[in-house]
């Protein structure tokens, strides 16, 4: 199985985000990297996929960006073993 890329060893708080639908990415590739890790495309040709996650009220989230994460998108706090 590949490995994911590491786009940053610490996740990233997004202040209020906003109501909707977002992909995060889970091949760490994504250009938009650190400050919004979505997935922009760049998995294709890869075994990933970005993982789809729902806001259903604005509210303060900490995304990750190792990629390691338990609980995808959101930081689990594993970069810290990394
Ligand atoms: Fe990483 Fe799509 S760019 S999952």
């Amino acid at each position: 199985m590949a490995e994911p890329v590491i786009a940053d060893n610490k996740p990233v708080v997004i202040e209020q985000l906003e109501v909707g639908t977002y992909y995060w990415c889970a091949c760490g590739q994504s250009k938009t990297h650190p400050d919004k890790p979505y997935c922009d495309g760049s998995h294709a040709g890869t075994e990933f996929t970005p993982v789809a996650f729902e806001i259903t009220e604005s509210q303060t989230v900490a995304l990750c960006n190792c990629k390691k994460t338990g609980n995808p998108p959101y930081c689990d706090g594993t970069h810290a073993k990394l």
